[in-house]
């Protein structure tokens, strides 16, 4: 089964064309990075404006990259959300007309289930698939959450965070260490030439799967504000630090209490490098991580995703809205 997929829920046009959930054949992503850098963050208006440029293009580009025609596909799979109403629209819009035009199959994705599914996706795949129950890390610029996976689409939320999300903490940690935008990536190059040598705090929240990080968040921001920080990688690198001590910690945790098979890191935090080997190395259970450039914002994540729900036999209805505060479990 050859599903396309489309993703416009934030600031990344994307297209993909992937095969039975595993076999990427393309995977095109607009980035809008560049435009919404000037402004430090995501301007919403501006995204779905970029979407409708771009979204034409890259579809074509990812099925003339992947050599297939309309009638070589089974279906197409779109991020109905959670993420920016505006942004959603467009996907949700495109990929129902062209469903309508070509008579296809649509299927509406949620945006962290695909998250997710990235760990399906890749060469040689079937044989180092997920194996249930796992447990997911799912830590992007919207979600922090702990979710307990026992089978295909079957999820039950074991904790989220209670404030910011980790991406966004690296995001409003870079802002006030003047590093630029997107401040995961930024935080990360920092603390490669400095020191995790400043305590800053964890909140363990105890008895709890839960995760908080808008306290480390304001310590950071005290120090700044107190002229304390000397060197911005020494900070960056105390910061990235502490927001892995935590997550590595609580996720372990987790699955030791669940006693689940496999641990499973989703979402664009999941790129960071420190977080992966961290993760890996004090995990007594196998970790599966998506490469990274499938842990940002894809549309081959979606596809994948989508092939599991049309094969499982759902179909989405022409009708279909965007959900821009969309619940996975
Ligand atoms: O999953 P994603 O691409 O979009 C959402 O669904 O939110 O995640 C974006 C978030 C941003 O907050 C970005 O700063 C963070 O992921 N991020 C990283 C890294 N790459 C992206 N955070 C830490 N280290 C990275 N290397
Ligand atoms: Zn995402």
């Amino acid at each position: 089964m050859k599903i396309l997929g489309i993703e416009t829920s934030c600031d990344e046009t994307a297209a993909a064309v992937v095969e039975d959930g595993v076999s990427i054949l393309s995977n095109q992503i607009a980035s809008q990075v560049a435009i919404h850098a000037r402004y430090g963050g995501i301007v919403p208006e501006v995204a779905s404006r970029q979407h409708i440029l771009a979204i034409i293009p890259i579809i074509e580009q990812a099925m003339a990259e992947a050599k297939v025609a309309w009638s070589d596909l089974d279906g197409l799979a779109v991020t109905v959300g959670p993420g920016l109403a505006g942004s959603l629209l467009v996907g949700v819009n495109v990929a129902k007309a062209m469903a309508l035009a070509h008579h296809l199959p649509v299927i509406g994705v949620n945006h962290l289930e695909g998250h997710i599914y990235a760990n399906w996706l890749g060469e040689g795949t079937a044989d180092s698939a997920p194996v249930f129950p796992l447990l997911c890390l799912i830590v992007s610029g919207g979600h922090s959450d702990l979710v307990l996976m026992k089978g295909h689409r079957d999820y039950l939320m074991l904790g989220r965070t209670r404030d910011d999300a980790a991406g966004e903490a690296f995001d409003k940690a870079a802002r006030i260490l003047d590093l630029g935008y997107p401040g995961g990536p930024a935080i990360e190059q920092a603390a490669r030439s400095g020191s995790a040598s400043i305590q800053l705090p964890r909140a363990w929240l105890k008895g709890t799967n839960d995760f908080s990080f808008s306290g480390v968040k304001t310590a950071l921001l005290r120090l700044a504000e107190e002229g304390k920080i000397q060197a911005g990688t020494d900070a960056a690198a105390s910061f990235q630090e502490a927001v892995v001590d935590v997550l590595v910690t609580k996720t372990v945790a987790a699955a030791r209490e669940y006693r689940v098979k496999q641990i499973l890191l989703a979402g664009g935090v999941a790129a960071n490098k420190l977080l992966r080997q961290r993760l890996m190395a004090s995990s007594p259970l196998p970790v599966l991580v998506p490469a990274p450039v499938l842990c940002t914002d894809n549309a081959a994540m979606i596809a994948g995703c989508g092939y599991y729900h049309l094969r499982a036999g759902e179909v989405g209805v022409l009708e279909m809205d965007v959900i821009p505060s969309l619940k996975l479990a």
